[in-house]
């Protein structure tokens, strides 16, 4: 395998989440980003500038590239920037893994293998097909690779895109004749990476087995993340008058002979329930103090995982207060009351979750949570729900669930509802006022 790895396009979701494998997989990897620079893009590139290209390569020096990047409307970021990295790569005999789409076809042909010329019907598609020329002529040895919808991690632009049209930020529609087989972002991080260690040479298809419509692609994620399918908005491409490739499916033989790494279908990935990749990590008495006072440092030296700024900030302190009293009066009850919703795939605190307190003499526990708006609709609430319903089913003492919401918070009662939560009371909150409270017996219900 080549030591040193550059990844373009860094700050973006596919190059984030390369860079993130690459170094778990023992890869010393640099990534570029273009305004957005981040812990996984510490280099700032422009591709439209040969020079910068060439002079970034020649000082990195890297064993291989996998060039991410792309300005989704800029033909010369996609089209002459992918040319500028080839003739740098290849000029100094580095390893090239260039990222194309299926957005090349016009989707006349439906199923297209690794010999289909591209025939696109748009700008976008037009520019990635001037890139993969320009790459296969510059760049003989290097791999095109030719994916489709990229998501999975809740950063996906699709995933981004139906949280938007589902709480009204954004208006439109998600098609339902418009077919593609996407691939989890992870599968396709660890796909590049494979190629960029071996020599397969030209283009390969790579995405996931599943054929979905863009708008059930949508009702999976809106279902994963607790959101309402219902408001998932479906239409047409012709109903919109709009010219889009309807039908493309990438044909994956290939792939399949050639790579070591699984791809997954959206069907495996995103139809089970909650996210597997977060836990609710417990505190001491010592660190809901330091929370207390919003010392993030304190906090940080005390807690299992780094906290945030959100968990040490105004809207959380009087939690921690609490908590810090409690554990104070019983130090085994830390192990039951507020923790960090950690993600372990991020490695970021994504907000607090926990119950208020011990099972009461009845068996009863309430659960409570709350998730850093940096990091809402990506599916942590009900990640953090499920977790805690769980702990509550395999602890013997607990018998019943207990949550209060507010009458206006529509999203956490329909989320509460999924799992059997009924109302039984009402009650007046000094910090939230009128609270519905809802409640559900512990274990499967
Ligand atoms: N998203 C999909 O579903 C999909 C499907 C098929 C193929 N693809 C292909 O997969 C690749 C990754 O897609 P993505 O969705 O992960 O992309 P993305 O999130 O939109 O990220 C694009 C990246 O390109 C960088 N960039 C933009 N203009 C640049 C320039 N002139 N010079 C250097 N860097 C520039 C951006 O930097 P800053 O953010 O720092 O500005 C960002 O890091 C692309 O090649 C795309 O065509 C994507």
């Amino acid at each position: 395998m080549p030591e040193r790895l550059l990844v373009t396009g860094a700050s973006g979701n596919l190059g984030r989440r390369t860079v993130q494998r690459a170094a778990a997989a023992g890869w010393s990897v640099s990534g570029t980003y273009l305004t957005a620079p981040s812990a996984f893009a510490g280099e700032r590139l422009d591709v439209r500038d040969p020079a910068a290209v060439g002079e970034l390569l020649r000082r990195l020096r890297p064993d291989a590239v996998i060039h991410t990047a792309a300005g989704r409307d800029d033909w010369r970021a996609m089209a002459d920037g992918a040319a500028h990295v080839a003739v740098a790569a290849a000029s100094l005999g580095i390893r090239l893994v260039h990222v194309s789409s299926d957005a090349i076809f016009s989707g006349r042909e439906v199923h297209y293998d690794e010999t289909a010329p591209p025939d696109p019907v748009y700008r976008y598609g037009a520019a990635k097909a001037a890139a993969e020329t320009a790459v296969r002529a510059v760049a003989p040895a290097a791999v095109v690779v030719r994916t489709s919808t990229i998501l999975g991690d809740g950063g996906g632009a699709h995933e981004v895109l139906t949280h938007r049209l589902v709480s009204g930020q954004a208006t439109g529609v998600l098609f339902t004749d418009q077919i593609r087989k996407p691939v989890h972002v992870d599968d396709l991080a660890d796909a590049l990476l494979e190629l960029a260690g071996n020599g397969y040479r030209g283009i390969l298809n790579v995405a996931g087995p599943d054929v979905i419509s863009r708008y059930d692609l949508g009702l999976l994620v809106a279902r994963r993340d607790g959101l309402d399918p219902d408001l998932v908005p479906a239409g047409t491409i012709a109903g919109q008058g709009l010219r889009l490739p309807a039908d493309v499916r990438l044909r994956l033989d290939r792939a399949q002979s050639v790579l070591r790494t699984r791809l997954r279908g959206v069907h495996e990935f995103l139809a089970g329930s909650a996210r597997t990749d977060v836990r609710v990590v417990h505190l001491s008495g010592p660190a809901f103090r330091a929370l207390a006072d919003g010392d993030v440092a304190a906090a940080n030296a005390l807690s299992p995982v780094p906290v945030s700024d959100y968990l040490a900030g105004p809207e959380c302190r009087a939690v921690w207060r609490m908590r810090s009293r409690q554990a104070e009066e019983d130090p085994a009850a830390a192990a039951w009351v507020t923790g960090v919703i950690w993600d372990e795939g991020r490695r970021t605190a994504v907000g607090r979750a926990g119950f208020h307190a011990p099972p009461d003499a009845d068996g009863m526990v309430e659960i409570g949570y709350a998730v850093d708006p940096a990091h809402r609709r990506r599916g942590y609430a009900r990640a953090a729900l499920e977790i805690l319903l769980a702990r509550a089913a395999r602890e013997p003492q607990v018998r019943r669930v207990r949550v209060s919401i507010a009458p206006d918070n529509v999203a956490s009662y329909r989320l509460a509802s999924r799992y059997g939560f009924r109302k039984v009371g009402e009650q007046w909150d000094d910090e939230d006022g009128l609270e519905f409270v809802y409640e559900v017996p512990a274990g499967p219900s």
